[in-house]
């Protein structure tokens, strides 16, 4: 199964986004989130496809069935490789999604979030009145994704046993918050480093600020996927 690291391009606009790509020589996978889509607009996406780069959409979609198979559609066709969805969204929003990504014909690597990182058990009861432990509602999220026939989930490198353990090895794991052992954690809390999350089992671990802010970004990248890859 393919294993990568996917830088997150959290950039305000293009001209930043294209200049950090002109320092790399490699075809790389890249993250574009919420702030650079939203800036930038889909041109972006294929301004980044044209250097020769894959594409994580990190738009996290969350609608009506019907509007969420649209957002699928165009998404696909700007050129995005790998996109998510709210599983909160239920099984129908997620079925119709998985159902328009195969439709294209591409290989299309669509993945739930389950609870964001950010929620934490006391807002899931107090405020979504969900009234079971946050642990069980990821797995049970998880498992709804893969019964819409979605390809994975986005969690935390320490969940990843725990999933593969109930959702099968092919069941993709998409893991933010990594940190190399020199670099500062910011505002990331729970963090394992690239070999540690290669040896969790995690299928690509998205790294945005120990690459964007080094010194060497791609000395950094180099060695972060060195470590992740176990070359
Ligand atoms: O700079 P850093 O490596 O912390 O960036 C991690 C990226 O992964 C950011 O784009 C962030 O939005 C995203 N992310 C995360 N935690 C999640 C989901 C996404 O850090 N649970």
């Amino acid at each position: 199964m393919e294993r990568d690291v996917i830088i997150a391009l959290d950039f305000p606009g293009e001209k930043e986004t294209l200049e950090f790509l002109d320092k790399f020589s490699e075809e790389l996978y890249v993250k574009v989130g919420m702030e650079l889509f939203y800036s930038a607009g889909p041109e972006i996406i294929k301004k980044i496809k044209e250097k020769g780069h894959r594409i994580f959409l990190d738009l996290k979609f969350h609608d009506i069935p019907n509007t969420v198979r649209g957002a699928v559609r165009s998404s696909v066709k700007h050129g995005a490789d790998m996109m998510n969805l709210h599983a909160g969204g239920g099984i129908k929003m997620m079925e119709e999604a998985a159902e328009e990504a195969k439709k294209s014909g591409k290989e299309i690597i669509l993945i739930a979030v389950t609870q964001l990182t950010s929620t934490s058990e006391e807002t899931m009861n107090n405020d979504l009145l969900i009234d079971r432990p946050l642990k069980e509602t990821v797995i049970h999220y998880a498992e709804n994704a893969k019964k819409a026939g979605l390809s994975g989930v986005v969690c935390s490198a320490l969940e990843v046993p725990g999933i593969k353990e109930k959702l099968g090895d092919e069941f993709i794991t998409v893991t933010p918050g990594i940190r190399p052992k020199s670099s500062d954690a910011g505002d990331q809390k729970r963090i394992v480093t690239p070999e540690e999350a290669r040896k969790l089992g995690s299928d690509f671990i998205v790294v945005g600020r120990p690459i964007t802010s080094a010194e060497d970004p791609v000395k950094t990248y180099r060695e972060i996927r060195k470590e992740f890859l176990g070359e």
